[in-house]
């Protein structure tokens, strides 16, 4: 069920719990925030957070104080607020160490419904805290960019210097965030990292609402018997990657010291394709362990959606180049573990 072990993952972890330092994370009520916010903690790190709550839970923040000690929950300090106003980026990032910015609208089907919305939060949003963090004398800024920033690029796999057009206006927020962060190296020295994630999953996904991801929708189908759709023909190919592996790129990039690893950007992968068609496969097996009936759900298939791409794999090196990082869990021991918690906390 585990993963392989990553040791200048563990030799960081080690070095953090030795000296805890000072953490913003910013959507800390959401998937990933959550998720880093769950791992500082248990390394005995002190954590702010900031979120709006507009797409994140209290129950995320309650379910991870539940994972944690007493003593541990009290070295968190959560600010409700919101990146659009550029004083609550300046309060949160006072005294911060390391920035972790998760804060944004996900979800390219939103974007393109409020192209306005995701703007403000993703690009009024972001440069609010590039200031905040900049002007606090932050050690290091990582921010959560995307994999759509490749867009209609052809290559497969995806290098992280070779991008095309954006394809959605998400992934105009996601690109325009990259030239804010060089910008900002440029003219401030204030070196930024900038992590494209490709379709991370794992515990505390959001599976309701018409903009959640795939793997906790179809969770959710195939426990609650509700029919289960695939845009497209099923061909179309994700790097689906897991929580775990995305935690640990954030952590190795908060504590690059190397200055050729500074002001970049990075693929956040497992480094593997699986269709959609396969993906069912894998998740109506877990599914079907506790689940019987799943077993006879078919998926419904209908149009491709606007603004996606059909295939995306990613290219790694030079995260492991240049971080150390080295993902711990594939994408069929990363399903294993999201669906233990699939299966714990939705019911039929
Ligand atoms: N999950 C993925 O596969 C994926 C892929 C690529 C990029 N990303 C990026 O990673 C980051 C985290 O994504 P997630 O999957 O955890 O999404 P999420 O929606 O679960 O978390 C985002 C959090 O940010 C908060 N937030 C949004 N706007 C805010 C604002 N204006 N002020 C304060 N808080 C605000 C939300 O309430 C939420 O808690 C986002 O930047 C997203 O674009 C995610």
């Amino acid at each position: 069920m585990g993963g392989r072990s990553n040791s200048s993952y563990a030799a960081l972890q080690e070095r953090l719990r030795q000296a805890p330092a000072v953490w913003l994370i910013t959507g800390v009520a959401g998937f990933i925030g959550s998720n880093l916010l769950e791992t500082l903690l248990k390394l005995d790190q002190k954590v702010i957070g900031l979120d709006n709550f507009s797409t994140g839970f209290e129950h995320n923040l309650d379910e991870v104080k539940g994972l944690v000690d007493e003593a541990q929950w009290n070295n968190f300090r959560f600010i409700q607020g919101d990146i659009r106003n550029p004083e609550d980026c300046a309060r949160a990032c006072s005294g911060v160490d390391y920035v972790l910015h998760e804060a944004a609208l996900g979800s390219v089907p939103r974007s393109v419904e409020d192209p306005a919305l995701t703007n403000e939060n993703n690009i009024d949003g972001f440069l609010n805290m590039l200031i905040a963090a900049r002007d606090a004398g932050v050690k290091r800024f990582v921010y959560a960019a995307s994999s759509s920033t490749y867009g209609d690029h052809p290559d497969l796999p995806k290098v992280e210097d070779k991008i095309g057009n954006p394809l959605s206006p998400y992934a105009v927020t996601k690109l325009v965030n990259e030239l804010y962060a060089r910008v900002f190296a440029r003219t401030y020295g204030f070196k930024t990292i900038g992590l494209r994630y490709f379709n991370i999953f794992g515990r505390r996904q959001d599976p309701d609402g018409a903009y959640a991801a795939v793997i906790p929708k179809w969770f959710a189908a195939l426990i609650k018997g509700e029919p289960l759709y695939i845009n497209g023909d099923g061909s179309t190919s994700r790097d689906f990657c897991y929580i775990d592996n995305c935690v640990q790129a954030n952590l190795l990039a908060a504590a690059a010291q190397d200055d050729a690893a500074l002001d970049q950007v990075y693929n956040v992968a497992y480094g593997e394709r699986t269709s959609l068609n396969e993906l069912f496969g894998l998740i109506r097996e877990r599914v079907v362990a506790k689940y019987p009936a799943a077993a006879d759900t078919q998926p419904v298939y209908r149009d491709f959606r606007v603004g996606d791409v059909k295939h995306s794999l990613a290219d790694i090196s030079k995260s492991r180049e240049l971080l150390g990082y080295a993902p711990e869990f594939s994408v069929e021991a990363g399903l294993d573990q999201a669906a233990v918690w699939y299966l714990q906390n939705l019911v039929d």
